[in-house]
């Protein structure tokens, strides 16, 4: 009987000591609804991707695409000079759009740093622009109201003593080839670096919204991959919040299973069926999506996304409770092009005066029905329900189930009332699928001059 006690005290002490290296941040989970709930209710932000490979102008990877070597990659820095640079024109194009956020590249992939850092010469103070891009960035979308955000890359071309996995431009093929390259590299260092350069940017821009790291893989038959233990993740992790207190990251640094080791998942490229679950509950969540097929600038792509499937992407994002962060790609010399701009600019004119559907709105609740062909949002503090005209209804539509709980039903773009009708169905019609518990509402024959119709209705 004394050994089974023993021993279960011992396994006792062995799990919560696991648990105890688990748990990376201790906050309670309403701790954690209060610190997410401005970027909750925000719903929309502005993703930029900008580095040295934005001059070649054919995706953010071109590095690794084209396996070129950093000598090779080397005229990108010599030649960055973005001389039309003026952040306080993007933060404008962000907020005219409806977004309320932004995070941007202070390094990507390629292992060129945004900002100045005491820890490398690969840095922007040293190109031909010569100035800190992230102090000017920072200073100019706080300015405009709108909350800042860091994309960090944990991946890094340039760093030698970042060893050479299956993504890396200099990827080669059989072990043996891996082991002689990474002979003379020391995760050890690029580790320490990582936290040097995690501690700048979180000490030297003043208070950070979102930090958004990127990202880790697993090893395949191409060669190794990268997680937790190349990284330091759980140090880095409580680093940040040590560091940053309030901030939000996002989910790449493979510790989910690790509490407080992140704060919202990150489907990429990628529209959910439903709201995304972690351990069976229901987790934050933000899409990224970019306007056409890269992050980075890339002049010849041209699968550009339409006004129309920008919009959808958001409400539907938004019905199913999550986030929405769309990318720019701004150009070597520092201005977002005329595609872009103009993407911005409609989804601007949807957003001014469709916006109360989309900012502090959420998954309806399951008790209302999607009408036909419709997408819903919810607001519960005001109690409003809009729904989403996809494809403009003829006429009469039918809300199933609603009777007696709405007080008022009106258009959201111009407040126009529209009219319950009294009596259901058509007089001629003996079964047209309209029950008790339904109603029907009279729309305008001629569809509103609003990409997609908004019906704001007030509820009891
Ligand atoms: C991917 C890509 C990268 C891009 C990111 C955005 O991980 O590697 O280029 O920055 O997704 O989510």
């Amino acid at each position: 009987m004394r050994k089974v006690i023993i021993y279960l005290a011992l396994f006792l002490i062995l799990i919560s000591k696991t648990n105890a290296q688990k748990q990376i941040w201790n906050e309670t989970e309403t701790e954690k609804t209060e610190r997410l709930a401005w970027w909750v209710e925000d719903r929309f932000g502005m993703f930029i991707h900008w580095g040295a490979y934005s001059l070649a102008g054919r995706h953010e990877w071109v590095k690794r695409m084209e396996k070129m070597s950093n000598d090779e990659y080397q005229k990108y820095f010599d030649n960055f000079n973005p001389d039309l640079y003026n952040p306080t024109e993007w933060a404008k194009m962000a907020k005219n759009a409806g977004m309320k956020y932004a995070v941007i590249t202070t390094k990507h992939h390629e292992g060129f740093t945004l900002f100045d850092s005491k820890y490398t010469n690969y840095k922007v103070t040293n190109t031909p622009y010569k100035k800190d891009a992230l102090r000017e960035w920072v200073d100019a979308f706080r300015a405009e109201g709108l909350k800042v955000g860091f994309y960090y890359s944990l991946i890094d071309w340039h760093h030698p003593d970042y060893t050479i996995d299956r993504l890396h431009p200099q990827s080669p093929k059989t072990n043996d080839q891996y082991k002689e390259l990474n002979k003379n590299r020391d995760m050890k260092i690029y580790r320490k670096y990582l936290k040097n350069q995690i501690t700048e940017i979180l000490s030297n821009y003043g208070k950070i919204d979102i930090l958004w790291l990127d990202y880790s893989f697993t090893e395949n038959q191409a060669g190794p991959g990268k997680g937790r233990d190349d990284w330091g993740s759980v140090e880095l992790i409580k680093l940040v919040r040590k560091l940053q207190p309030e901030i939000i990251i996002n989910d790449r640094a493979d510790v989910k299973k690790n509490k407080g080791g992140w704060d919202f998942t990150t489907p990429e490229q990628f529209k959910v069926v439903n709201w995304p679950t972690y351990e069976g509950k229901k987790v934050p969540w933000e899409t990224c999506q970019t306007f056409s097929g890269s992050w980075g600038y890339f002049r010849d792509e041209l699968t550009w996304k339409n006004n129309r499937q920008l919009l959808v992407l958001l409400i539907e994002s938004v019905s199913k409770g999550g986030n929405v962060l769309l990318n720019v790609g701004p150009t070597g010399r520092g201005t977002i092009d005329n595609r872009a701009e103009s993407a911005l600019s409609k989804i601007g004119d949807w957003m001014k005066i469709n916006n109360r559907s989309i900012y502090g709105c959420t998954q309806a609740p399951p008790e209302f029905e999607v009408p036909e062909n419709s997408l819903l949002t919810y607001n519960p503090e005001t109690n409003r329900l809009y729904i989403h005209l996809l494809d403009y209804p003829l006429k009469n539509f039918t809300l199933k189930g609603m009777k007696g709980k709405i007080k008022y039903a009106q258009f959201l773009h111009d407040a126009s009332e529209i009219l319950i009708k009294k009596r259901y169905g058509h007089w001629n019609v003996t079964n047209s699928g309209i029950n008790e518990n339904d109603i029907n509402i009279e729309l305008p024959i001629n569809k509103p001059e609003v990409e997609i119709p908004v019906i704001e209705l007030i509820l009891k």
